[in-house]
């Protein structure tokens, strides 16, 4: 804390503020546009300037830029009193304008664009330039971001996002002098799991949300709210803004304990699943429309003479949701859980209960030394964002992982030996001997990088780590002590929240008792069991009973085989809770209703007797205490109850190959409903190292295929040889794991195909999926 002065008035400053931070705390306007609190200063611009007051005498006064100028006590300024400082940013914004298409009218960024409240502010108003202005070609970036080069003002903060801090390489400045522009290589979509921010951290409309050009809107006539990311166990704050009863976009809602100014992409462009023209808006029952509320028609399904009932919620309601669930289905004498898959649930409450100092996105950012088990990207993006702030400031950052990963690519570019690539089954072995290793004098390797470290943090992913791996690491987390910090990436944004509420192995009871006929109905709240590990299970299960009920806002596949179907809120469009993987509650605010109404999810304590409401009172007092955050602020953490957990068979370690996951940044169950996100899903191919194929005798190059074997199922992929997939496995997406009816680390047979080369032009194809969501040929589909 310290105080400088600015035209006179004291302004209070933090430590690491520069002046510029000051000036905005204190609420001066200062004009800026390079700067960015989480970029920081390069001084380019030189609009943010003041003038010094000299303090000793014969020292002349200074024009300086306050962005890069360290904040000192008892600095003096002038800035609205100065001569020359409005004089210099004025001029430097006139300057910028004669490039600029002064098209703000047709502008997306109008009503948030910094460069004309920046305009604006500076008082330049009319222009003098007479001159021609140049222009440029904008580049076709894919599906979700649009560019309109010539609006660009070199301010570099796009580049600076993109390489600095989220260590892209296909994205960057081309050009010298005044002729630089800010562009891939080639067209198409971006390689970033976080390239959306460039729109936000742009200051113009160089870089805008191609999906909200779909429907746009002026944004001063959005609807809006303080939300919570849905799509992953981070929990970012988002803001969705909504009109005429659509969302149109979602922007990252700053928010310091979280996610402080960005967000991934998926959390952006995910959310307009609810926009997707297959989404229920209608209440139906045996196919046909009902005009009755959703809840009468809920209140009849359930009075059926015959049923006996199960009731699924799920990871992705909230907590107030599962909780009102689990009583409903106390009141109907009827098992309840919030998972689908068994080995899902016992890997997700493992972690639960061994998350009780799960490293906040900070905590990640300032450790000193990280170790990761599993393919983080692809399952709690912003994290895996914090672990690259660490290793862009050359902390170790060590990594256990199975399947190609992006951010083993980064590790192995800048510190060669720190990325581990092995079959997960093993992971609990070489962890182990970390451990044994910490515990000698002279630990070496990444034993003493562990050890010797301030601030360690361990993270896993609780989806791919085989139960007694997350264990392996929980040791390993406690044998370092207790200044290490042990999180892991959970299935779903409240995966902790659900793991609350549901008994020891529900999901395999609730199955089970479904495959014995001991329930005839069943109740489904924003769930697809159909399309998740047990997919071909449920499939069975649910195809011979009577009545399947499903609450939900996305087509899924358990959605269409239902009896009765209620449309819900998708989460912008309603309030709830959840808990993200630190045990962090945060709670969510509706930014529009729908103009055809759904089900909120709220009114489904209306099925509640008075009994069950009052539990779910208590119990909601019991887990979450008396703080109910609100929208917008970081929530409290909690301390959850060491949760049953129960057991299931998971893989053990054989000769054969074992089936491993390649998932993708944009990768969800709701996820896959957004059309423009969905339509970048990789196409499926089995990836194998090369060096794998050739000791198991198999010739491979790229134009191979393979034909795995699992349980007597077949499926036949093109080969994508990468030596970062672990040897004795290959890895598939979740689409080949759902065709071929397998779990994680399953056993597979693997023969070489025809070669596509030699593939005659009539010969049918061996196995195809469906085709991709939405796949379009918008520029900057991947092949
Ligand atoms: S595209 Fe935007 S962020 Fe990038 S340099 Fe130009 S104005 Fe700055
Ligand atoms: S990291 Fe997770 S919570 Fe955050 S924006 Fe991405 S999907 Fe949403
Ligand atoms: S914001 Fe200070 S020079 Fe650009």
């Amino acid at each position: 804390m310290g105080t400088l002065y600015i035209d006179d008035q004291p302004v209070e400053f933090q430590p690491g503020d520069n002046v510029l931070d000051a000036a905005k705390r204190a609420n001066i306007e200062v004009p800026y546009f390079c700067y960015h609190p989480a970029l920081g200063a390069v001084g380019s611009c030189r609009v943010c300037a003041m003038e010094t007051v000299p303090s000793r005498e014969g020292e002349q006064p200074r024009t300086v830029m306050t962005c890069t100028l360290k904040a000192q006590d008892g600095m003096r300024f002038k800035f609205a009193q100065s001569d020359k400082a409005p004089g210099v940013s004025k001029t430097m914004v006139e300057f910028y304008m004669t490039r600029h298409p002064n098209d703000c009218p047709v502008c997306d960024e109008g009503g948030d664009c910094h460069l004309q409240n920046m305009t604006v502010e500076v008082g330049h108003a009319y222009r003098r330039f007479d001159g021609q202005k140049k222009t440029y070609p904008n580049q076709l970036l894919g599906p979700l971001v649009w560019n309109t080069a010539n609006r660009c003002i070199t301010c570099y903060r796009c580049v600076r996002f993109y390489q600095d801090y989220a260590l892209g390489d296909d994205f960057g400045a081309m050009g010298s002098r005044n002729n630089v522009l800010f562009r891939r290589i080639d067209d198409g979509a971006f390689d970033s799991p976080f390239a959306g921010n460039i729109i936000t951290v742009c200051p113009t409309g160089t870089f805008t949300d191609k999906v909200f050009r779909r429907k746009y809107s002026r944004t001063w006539m959005l609807k809006k709210s303080a939300s919570i990311c849905a799509h992953c166990s981070v929990g970012c704050h988002v803001e969705p803004g909504a009109r005429a009863g659509t969302l149109r976009r979602v922007v990252p809602n700053e928010n310091s304990a979280v996610n402080q100014y960005f967000i991934c992409d998926r959390g952006r462009y995910a959310p307009h699943a609810s926009e997707a023209a297959d989404r229920p808006l209608q209440v139906k029952v045996g196919g046909q429309p009902r005009q009755e509320p959703a809840l009468a028609v809920l209140r009849q399904a359930l009075a059926v003479s015959d049923a006996r009932w199960g009731v699924m919620g799920s990871g992705r309601e909230d907590v107030v949701t599962n909780l009102v669930l689990q009583q409903l289905a106390a009141d109907l004498n009827a098992p309840f859980t919030a998972f689908t898959d068994p080995l899902t649930e016992v890997r997700t409450k493992t972690a639960v209960n061994l998350s009780l100092s799960a490293p906040s996105l900070q905590d990640i950012e300032a450790s000193d030394c990280i170790l990761v088990v599993g393919e983080l990207t692809e399952h709690a993006p912003m994290m895996e964002l914090a672990v690259r702030q660490a290793l862009k400031q050359g902390k170790p950052v060590l990594m256990l992982h199975a399947s190609a990963s992006v951010l083993a690519g980064m590790i192995r570019k800048q510190r060669s030996l720190q990325a581990q690539t092995q079959a997960p089954v093993l992971w609990a072995e070489t962890l182990q001997k970390l451990i044994s290793q910490l515990t000698q004098e002279q630990a070496d390797g990444w034993a003493a990088l562990l050890k010797n470290a301030k601030a360690p943090v361990l993270l896993g992913v609780a989806e791919v780590m085989p139960t007694a791996v997350i264990k392996a690491l929980a040791e390993l987390a406690a044998v370092i002590g207790e200044h290490s910090r042990l999180g892991f990436a959970l299935p779903a944004a409240n995966s902790f929240g659900a793991a609350q509420v549901s008994q020891a192995g529900s999901s395999e009871q609730l199955l089970t008792s479904l495959e014995s006929g001991a329930i005839n109905a069943l109740l489904v709240v924003g769930a697809d069991p159909m399309s998740g590990w047990q997919g071909e299970r449920w499939s069975k299960a649910l195809a011979k009973i009577q009545h399947l009920v499903v609450v939900d806002h996305i087509h899924s596949a358990t959605v269409q085989a239902a009896t009765v179907v209620v449309p819900s809120a998708a989460v912008s469009e309603r309030n709830g809770v959840f808990i993200n993987y630190e045990g962090r509650v945060q709670s969510f605010a509706k930014a529009y209703s729908r103009e055809t109404p759904v089900l909120l999810q709220e009114e489904l304590i209306g099925l509640l007797s008075s009994d069950a409401r009052a539990r779910v009172q208590s119990q909601l007092q019991s887990m979450l205490g008396s703080a109910m955050p609100s929208p917008g602020s970081a929530g409290n953490r909690i301390k959850p109850a060491t949760l049953p957990i129960g057991q299931v068979a998971e893989a053990v370690l054989g000769s054969g190959t074992a089936l491993v996951l390649q998932g993708w940044h944009g990768e969800e169950e709701v996820a896959g409903f957004a059309t423009e996100l969905a339509s970048l899903t990789p196409h499926d191919s089995v990836g194998i190292a090369p060096a794998y194929a050739k000791a198991l005798g198999l010739t491979l190059d790229k134009n191979s295929r393979l034909t795995l074997s699992v349980h007597g199922k077949q499926l036949t992929l093109p080969v994508a040889l990468s030596a970062q997939i672990a040897e004795g496995c290959v890895a598939v997406s979740r689409r080949a794991f759902a065709e071929l009816q397998a779990r994680l680390g399953d056993e597979v047979k693997l023969t070489a195909a025809i070669r596509l080369s030699e593939e005659p032009a009539e010969q049918p194809v061996v196995a195809q999926f469906t085709p991709v969501r939405g796949d379009h040929s918008n520029g900057g589909v991947r092949p």
